[in-house]
């Protein structure tokens, strides 16, 4: 598995790859890497014949009330978990390497990142968007893989990557979940054992909302059980809404034309939860 901290390195490496004819499929990542993010590798794997991983914590997606510094670090267990899962490439620049003293050019993807997570984390996106857009331009790979879990952010680089010409397939990775159902997240060992076992309350009750939309009942109301259900439990929901599953527009009824998906994010003790399902 080879490692680049610089771009030309990263330039000759996939350059190589590409002389050799093979499909480069990239995953992106901000480390502290768990079974969902060696779930996009697999996935990149099935679909090209050579996998780079990206390990870069990027300071542009953080607001400054959230703790960049507090995000989870662990440089030689990602290293180890991604040669196990048969990455080939890992990119992980300095921060002076993807922004250089002068970097002046963002991207503000509109449409899919107005509301819920863009709301909660004012600029989220745009970092989320220029920095995949760098990623893409750098790696040059011919697909980029994504999961589920982060949806909204799904849509945005989809969006992005269309609207810019980037010719890229973007690759989605069904979410990986505990077997009580809890989401995995770099952010559920923040979790307290007494948090930990209340968790899987967010994931049963959208499983239950969206089963109760499917039967008929009326969308407000199963919304309105749904985020009372939360709150019994402990949690502090930001949000529980059923949304058209590409443009995260909200949905007051359910949709006979295209996909909706439940998307969720509350609040246990310190932790944020966020969460969605298809419907
Ligand atoms: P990060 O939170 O490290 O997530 C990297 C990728 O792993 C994302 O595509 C995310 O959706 C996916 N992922 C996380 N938990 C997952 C799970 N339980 N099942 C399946 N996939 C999961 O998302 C980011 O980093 C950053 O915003 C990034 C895209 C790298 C841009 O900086």
């Amino acid at each position: 598995m080879q490692i680049c901290r610089d771009l030309p390195s990263l330039r000759a490496a996939t350059a190589a790859l590409r002389a050799a004819g093979k499909r480069l499929a990239l995953v992106p990542t901000m480390g502290a890497l768990h079974e969902g993010h060696i779930s996009l590798v697999a996935a990149g794997r099935r679909v090209a014949d050579a996998v780079a991983a990206s390990i870069f914590v990027n300071p542009l997606q953080f607001n400054p009330n959230e703790d960049l510094s507090r995000y989870p670090r662990d440089e030689e267990g990602d290293l180890a978990k991604l040669r196990s899962a048969g990455c080939d490439l890992v990119w992980m620049p300095p921060v002076e390497a993807m922004y250089p003293p002068g970097s002046a050019t963002v991207i503000d993807v509109a449409g899919p990142s107005a509301g819920w997570e863009g709301d909660a984390r004012p600029g989220h996106f745009r970092g989320v968007a220029t920095v995949c857009c760098k990623l893409f331009q750098q790696s040059q790979a011919d697909v980029a893989a994504f999961g589920e879990k982060d949806w909204q952010q799904l849509q945005v680089v989809t969006r992005m990557a269309a609207d810019l010409d980037i010719p890229i397939r973007i690759l989605p990775v069904p979410t990986v979940r505990e077997a009580d159902g809890l989401a995995l997240s770099s952010r559920n060992r923040f979790l307290s054992p007494a948090e930990r076992a209340t968790a899987p309350v967010l994931f049963r009750t959208m499983t239950a909302a969206a089963g109760a939309i499917l039967r008929g009942t009326a969308v407000a109301s199963a919304l309105a059980e749904g985020d009372a259900t939360l709150r019994a439990a402990g949690l502090v929901p930001d949000y529980f809404a059923l949304v058209e599953a590409e443009t995260l527009k909200p949905l007051a009824a359910r949709r006979a034309d295209g996909p909706m998906r439940l998307v969720a994010a509350a609040r246990l003790g310190t932790v944020r939860l966020l969460d969605n399902i298809p419907v």
